[in-house]
């Protein structure tokens, strides 16, 4: 017996208040059972994670911040009961479509939500375009997404790619850098997180002396590392996340280079990886659409609430789940839990305004957030709130065609 049914059974219900007289007379004889209310049957939210591998961490805060968000607002989604399905997507690209139609066509799943990781990001758009599901993207940054890719049923609720690199370029020129080399992982995240802070920097009359690449999630740094100190750049902006970003910055302070030749990074370089960091993170800068010591009241509380319900601390990728819940409560609540309404379902999440402990945002035309982008520095072994990098920057939606 479900939680719901249960409770409903508790309350005294009159059968001809809810039944009509024929109704109830054909189910008459058959009422030896206790009577309950028909119920909606539960929403279906289907979660493609990664729950393994180097962003584990990512999609087990992304997951707990969501619940958290929907479980503050008594459980429901417009009305419903919901049913959570999960698949560990760990991070491969090559099941991608595999793992997106297990929840698609097998689970039939009303809502989809995933992913972290870029490449199995677009093989979630590419099935969620043929299908019609309704995809709400709590990290990945993969700028096709919210760009040529772009379609009715498909929300980002995290950042794009190029969104939180791009205002570093002119933090770094404006520190007097003109000379830099770009390190990152070689797929769709890592190229793009790259370009946009190249994007910006070039335009500025910035240098770029070398763009190193490893596989992903290779964290064999060291050859590297050599090469950067032999071509004495004056400085270093890098994207890395989760494992990868611990191992990469260790590495850096470890070859001797973080006093020499200054690193810098998107945010994600830092966030959630502190700890596991020590010094070797400390000092360094970075923009992200997040920082920890935000001081609005969201945050405070946030913060709290999740302390209390994992035992972790927040970061980025909590906050990306949490807005995610949120837009969820906000958007099936205004269809009254009618997923089917899929027009205006997708109107109200287009139309949302999400209070969210980043400070408020809006969606663009393109469906992804338009955000400001926090200038951050590591003291203390915590990312600290240096000044607004970029107000309210939106995506540059290259090829999206949504009106
Ligand atoms: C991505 O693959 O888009 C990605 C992964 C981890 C991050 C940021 C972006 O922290």
């Amino acid at each position: 017996m479900s939680p719901t049914t249960r409770s409903l059974m508790s309350r005294p219900v009159s059968r001809r208040a809810v039944l009509g007289g024929a109704a109830a007379a054909a189910a008459a004889s058959t009422l030896n059972a206790p009577f309950v209310l028909a119920q909606p049957a539960r929403l279906k939210v289907g979660l493609m994670l990664p729950y393994s591998g180097t962003f584990a961490a990512l999609g087990n805060n992304i997951t707990d911040a969501m619940t958290l968000a929907i479980n503050e607002k008594g459980g429901k989604l417009g009305g419903r009961e919901v049913q959570y399905v999960r698949v560990d997507d760990e991070s491969e690209p090559s099941k991608g479509a595999q793992n997106t139609n297990k929840l698609v066509v097998g689970e039939k799943v009303d809502i989809l939500v995933g992913t972290v990781h870029s490449g199995v990001a677009m093989a979630m758009v590419q099935v969620v375009r043929e299908e019609g599901t309704t995809l709400l993207i709590p990290n990945a940054g993969a700028g096709a997404a919210t760009g040529a890719l772009c379609a009715a049923n498909i929300f980002r609720t995290s950042f794009s790619n190029w969104q939180p690199s791009f205002p570093m370029a002119k933090v770094m020129y404006d520190l007097g850098h003109r000379n830099v080399v770009t390190m990152t992982w070689k797929y769709a995240a890592g190229d793009e997180a790259i370009g946009g802070f190249k994007d910006g920097f070039t335009a500025l009359g910035g240098k770029i002396v070398k763009d190193i690449a490893v596989p992903f999630p290779d964290v064999e740094f060291q050859a590297h590392l050599t090469e950067i100190a032999s071509l004495k750049p004056d400085a270093v902006f890098v994207f890395f996340a989760g494992g990868g970003a611990v191992k990469f910055v260790k590495d850096y302070d470890a070859a001797g280079l973080r006093k020499t030749i200054p690193l810098y990074g998107s945010g994600f370089l830092t966030d959630g990886v502190l700890k596991a960091q020590g010094p070797a993170a400390e000092g360094l800068l970075t923009t992200l659409h997040y920082v920890e010591d935000l001081p609005n009241p969201v945050n405070r509380k946030f913060s709290a609430d999740f302390k209390k319900a994992t035992t972790r601390d927040v970061d980025v990728y909590a906050v990306q789940g949490y807005d995610t819940g949120q837009l969820l409560v906000q958007a099936l609540d205004a269809v009254k839990g009618d997923v089917r309404a899929k027009s205006a379902l997708h109107a109200a999440m287009r139309n949302a305004k999400i209070i969210s402990p980043r400070g408020e945002w809006t969606f663009s035309k393109a469906q992804n957030p338009v955000q400001d982008i926090y200038l951050r520095k590591v003291v203390n072994g915590e990312n600290k709130y240096q000044s607004v990098a970029h107000k309210g920057l939106a995506d540059p939606a290259t090829g999206c065609k949504l009106a």
